[in-house]
């Protein structure tokens, strides 16, 4: 890595930019840094660090030293104190030219205008998932990335690594050669705990919920995405239901809703933040039945290579061929199982280095349009109150 060579810049020195994310034992990512390190040189280097107080983005930018193995240390952005006008504040950031491309982690409701500020300076953009707090934020964001800076060659991307996981990639491959049938149904379920000292809890733009679903949103989008890749076709329309019952998780910690698809398939989403225990109840994940078999995936921890490790498994249970002198009931049901560890932050990023080398059959994720679906759901699912949603009417199928 040369320093000539055109860099890389944070965003936001957040949690998620620098740790394994664990909101619970069970619901784990890889984050920026650690995924920047295991792409190492084919990643650009970082170059420098924003966040809006200057101490968390000098810790951030130590860390990134040691995690990293950067010959210098990153240069570091700030707010406050003081800090306008200066040369060390973002507009300083997005003016320097040897910085081409920013992952943008901030918060839910500043980061669209971050976006577009990056975006008219020439900068190429990964934003953290959700792509807006709403669906009409989201709108009129896609729309100005269309009309204004796509034409200009700048890449857009929204970081959703459930989109990018392998496990859901593969199972969505074995879905679509015809493994399960013809899809038919489908549950997805979420159990989450959340006690008021988590610290995911306790970063400042999470307690403080300025956005619709609070936890809903910011968590639930990885649900939604998974189904995205999963499932063989658009959901269509939503019925369900919200509430609230741990009040430091206002404005909602709980939805239930109905979804179904062209007419072909429909199904369950269930996603609570409130669970008032730790232990689960049921496996957390998803289950898509067909006419000739069901697929389940789930996280879970496995050993690969000597070391405990994230995955997803997938267990494919389907109808096998009809074995002669047997009756039904006696016929075989041929199980496949197979685990791909958690990865999806190594992939997303690895993607959006390639797509702005504008690189031949490269992974196509992250796209806006398709985020912003996943934020309707959501969305539907908090507003719906047992009315029928068209989520296609929300987002269409193209702009
Ligand atoms: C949670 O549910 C219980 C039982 O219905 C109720 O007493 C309590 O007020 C609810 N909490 C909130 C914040 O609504």
């Amino acid at each position: 890595m040369s320093s000539s060579q055109s860099g890389v810049a944070i965003l936001g020195a957040g949690l998620f930019a620098k740790e394994d994310l664990r909101i619970s034992q069970s619901h784990r990512d890889t984050a920026h840094i650690p995924a920047l390190a295991l792409l190492s040189a084919s990643a650009p280097p970082l170059k420098a660090v924003y966040s809006r107080s200057a101490k968390s983005a000098q810790d951030f930018a130590n860390f990134s030293v040691g995690a990293l193995s950067l010959v210098s240390a990153p240069s570091v952005y700030y707010d406050s104190p003081n800090n306008e006008k200066s040369d060390t504040d973002l507009d300083a950031l997005l003016a320097r030219m040897d910085i081409t491309a920013l992952v943008i982690a901030l918060p839910i409701v500043t980061q669209p205008d971050i976006v577009l500020r990056a975006l008219a300076a020439g900068k190429h953009v990964l934003s953290e998932k959700p792509v807006a707090p709403t669906v009409a934020e989201g709108l009129v964001l896609i729309r100005t990335y269309n009309e204004v800076y796509k034409p200009k060659g700048l890449v857009w991307r929204i970081a959703e690594n459930f989109e990018a996981e392998p496990g859901f990639r593969k199972a969505a491959e074995k879905i679509r050669e015809g493994a399960i049938g013809k899809v038919i149904f489908f549950r997805s379920v979420v159990y989450n705990w959340i006690d008021e000292s988590s610290k995911w809890y306790k970063t400042p733009w999470r307690t403080v919920p300025d956005y619709q679903g609070g936890f809903l949103l910011d968590g639930g989008v990885h649900t939604t995405a998974a189904l995205r890749v999963l499932l063989p076709g658009p959901l269509m329309h939503l019925t369900g239901f919200a509430s609230l019952n741990k009040s430091y998780l206002a404005p909602h910690d709980t939805i239930h809703a109905l979804i179904r698809s062209s007419g072909d398939f429909h199904g369950t989403l269930e996603i609570t933040f409130a669970s008032p225990t730790r232990e689960r109840p049921v496996a957390d994940g998803f289950v898509i039945t067909g006419t000739k078999g069901w697929l389940s995936i789930n996280q879970a921890a496995s050993t690969v290579d000597g070391k405990e490790t994230q995955v997803f498994r997938v267990k494919i249970h389907s109808v096998g061929p009809k074995q002669k002198g047997l009756d039904d009931a006696t016929q075989e049901e041929p199980t496949e199982v197979f685990e791909e560890p958690i990865k999806g932050v190594e992939v997303e990023l690895a993607a959006f280095f390639e797509a702005i080398e504008r690189k031949e059959g490269i992974l196509e994720i992250g796209e806006p349009l398709e985020a912003l679906r996943d934020v309707a759901v959501i969305e539907a699912a908090l507003t719906s109150q047992g009315k029928l949603v068209d989520l296609i009417e929300l987002v269409p199928t193209s702009l």
